[in-house]
């Protein structure tokens, strides 16, 4: 009988311990996350999509900060050093782009401090 007890009590532990330690902890398909690729950010891989997407509609041609353009890799590097400022809104710069405008996701803000990190990469 108290073999039989203990035969039973392995097996379920082995069945605890199987079904639980084998736990693939993965938070893209837990919580739908899809984590920001920050690495080797360069103008025309990444950056660009994104400052076209969401500043050169006013930094543009055409756009109300026409005359600050950042629709050319040469347009944007010279303020490269105030970029991340200004999507952050630090030391009481305006927000960029402006909220009336819309917002960069973290994501987005991430990707462009990465790349400003990296020394502002062209291609
Ligand atoms: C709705 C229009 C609009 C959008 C979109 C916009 N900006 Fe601006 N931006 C402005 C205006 C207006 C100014 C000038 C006023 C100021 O400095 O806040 C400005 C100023 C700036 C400056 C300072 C330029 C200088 O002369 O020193 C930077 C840098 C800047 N924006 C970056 C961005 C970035 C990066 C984006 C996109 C993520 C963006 N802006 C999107 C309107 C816009």
């Amino acid at each position: 009988m108290k073999q039989i007890f203990f035969a039973v009590s392995f097996i379920a532990a082995l069945a605890v311990i199987t079904q639980t330690a084998c736990y693939y902890d993965n938070e893209v398909e837990q919580y739908g996350i899809t984590p920001c690729d920050t690495v080797a950010q360069t103008y025309n891989g990444h950056i660009q999509t994104i400052i076209q997407a969401n500043c050169v509609s006013c930094h543009g041609p055409g756009g109300e900060q026409e005359q600050v353009p950042f629709d050319t890799y040469g347009s944007l590097q010279p303020f490269a050093a105030s970029l991340v400022d200004r999507i952050h809104g630090n030391n009481g710069l305006g927000i960029m782009p402006p909220p009336s405008s819309g917002t960069l996701s973290d994501c987005n803000k991430q990707k462009i401090e990465a790349w400003v990190k990296a020394g502002v990469p062209e291609n």
